[in-house]
């Protein structure tokens, strides 16, 4: 099974939420064969968003970042499954929602670069899934469970 276990750190920005789309987010990882391992409802403070946005400290947008993302609650989550942290920024599409495929997340609920309704961890930036996991979960609220589909999402699994 170890192959089919990487995690991926996922949040239904606040847009989301307020937007009513985060049952369609969960919607679209959990029918592609994603797993979902944890969950919660949380206000994000300025700490911990400089913490998350660490990596654009000092960009021009930072500070409107740190705004809207701590502006109403967001849905923090945890997703597993084969190649998990390349396959979520697939389906959420490009940075900007005015550039993203339809079909994707952001492509076909977005049209604001600065509201785009998802994140994930950047697939790029090796560890980034571990240290942003870490970063809003504690272990215990992480579980490990199968789903009863998992042979019919992978071959190799025995039904
Ligand atoms: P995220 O981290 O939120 O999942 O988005 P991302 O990886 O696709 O994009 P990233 O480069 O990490 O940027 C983080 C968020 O900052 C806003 N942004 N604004 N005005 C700008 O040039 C600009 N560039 C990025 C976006 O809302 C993006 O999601
Ligand atoms: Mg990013």
């Amino acid at each position: 099974m170890s192959h089919h276990d990487e995690r991926t750190f996922v949040m239904a920005k606040p847009d989301a939420v307020q937007r009513g789309l985060v049952g369609e987010i969960i919607s679209r990882l959990e029918q592609r064969g994603l797993k979902l391992v944890g969950a919660k409802c949380i206000q994000i403070d300025e700490d911990l968003a400089h913490e998350h946005y660490a990596e654009h400290e000092g960009k021009p947008f930072f500070e409107d970042l740190v705004e809207f993302i701590t502006s109403a609650p967001v849905v923090a989550m945890v997703w597993e499954g084969a190649d998990a942290t390349r396959q979520v920024r697939g389906m959420m599409g490009a940075t900007d929602p005015a550039e993203a495929q339809p079909g994707t997340i952001r492509g076909d609920y977005g049209l604001d670069l600065g509201q785009n309704i998802i994140h994930g961890s950047d697939h790029e930036d090796p560890g980034a899934n571990e240290r942003e996991i870490d970063l809003f979960f504690d272990e215990d609220e992480l579980l490990d469970y199968d789903r009863t589909d998992e042979p019919w999402v992978y071959e190799d699994e025995t039904h």
